[in-house]
């Protein structure tokens, strides 16, 4: 299975692609991960991309593709796409990508969230700094407070977390998604995904709509 995940900042993607992954085993592919990887690893392309990020606003498309072109052909396996692609550029690019190979996407999942909930989502989030496993004071809280289930580091709240930055992540996706889910919405294999309920009951939604796309679409797997 390739699936690619689409919504607006605190939809839930990354909650529910590493919940998609466990269940299918897939390898779960985070732009966003990648990028503050590299920011934190202090590389030549960390400092290039570092403001783009600490101010919500989207990396370069160029530099994006690159990152992305190399994470994705040494996979030999199915894989989720989380945050890429974020641009029509980046979507064609990334069909081209997955041409070459043979393995187009399967699926691309675009998630609709009630604004009303996001602000919550942004203030509630920690995550481990170490395993980037992802939580939430109310909804997912960790089972010892301020410490990952899986390592025992302190949470951290993300730099791009703060309201103000908050406030254009969600200005900038508003600006470059439209033309990206026409794109895929005239292609087929496109389903919207309602995630404003609760973490387990979108989890159920989600993979009750994969289960079902590649039952009836076989050859898309
Ligand atoms: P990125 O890391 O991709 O951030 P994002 O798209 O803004 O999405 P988030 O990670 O904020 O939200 P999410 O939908 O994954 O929600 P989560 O599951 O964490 O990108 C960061 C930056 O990198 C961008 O601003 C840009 O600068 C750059 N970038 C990334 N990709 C790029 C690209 N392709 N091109 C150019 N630049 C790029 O959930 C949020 C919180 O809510 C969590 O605390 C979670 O526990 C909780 N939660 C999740 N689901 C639920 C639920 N159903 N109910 C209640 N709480 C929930």
């Amino acid at each position: 299975m390739r699936i690619a995940l689409l919504g607006p900042p605190g939809a839930g993607k990354g909650t529910q692609a590493v919940r998609i992954c466990q269940e299918f085993n897939l390898v779960h592919v985070s732009s966003g991960d990648l990028l503050r990887g590299e920011k934190m690893s202090g590389s030549p392309l960390g400092m290039r991309i570092r403001d783009f990020i600490d101010n919500g606003l989207l990396v370069p498309d160029d530099l994006m593709i690159r990152l992305m072109e190399k994470k994705i052909a040494v996979l030999d396996c199915g894989f989720v796409l989380d945050g890429f692609p974020r641009t029509l550029h980046q979507a064609q690019s990334l069909r081209i990508m997955l041409q070459k190979t043979n393995r187009p996407l399967g699926l691309v999942l675009n998630f609709g969230v009630d604004p009303s909930v996001l602000a919550r989502r942004f203030e509630g989030r920690r995550i481990c700094p170490v395993c980037l496993a992802v939580y939430h004071l109310d909804s997912m809280p960790p089972k010892v407070p301020g410490r990952c289930d899986n390592d025992d580091s302190d949470l951290i709240i993300r730099e791009d977390d703060q309201p103000e930055v908050v406030r254009t992540r969600i200005h900038t996706y508003q600006e470059s998604m439209a033309p990206l889910i026409s794109f895929y919405a005239q292609q087929g294999d496109f389903k919207t995904i309602d995630a404003t309920g609760s973490p387990n009951d979108v989890t159920l939604s989600v993979l009750d709509k994969i289960r079902r796309h590649f039952a009836d679409n076989p050859e898309r797997n």
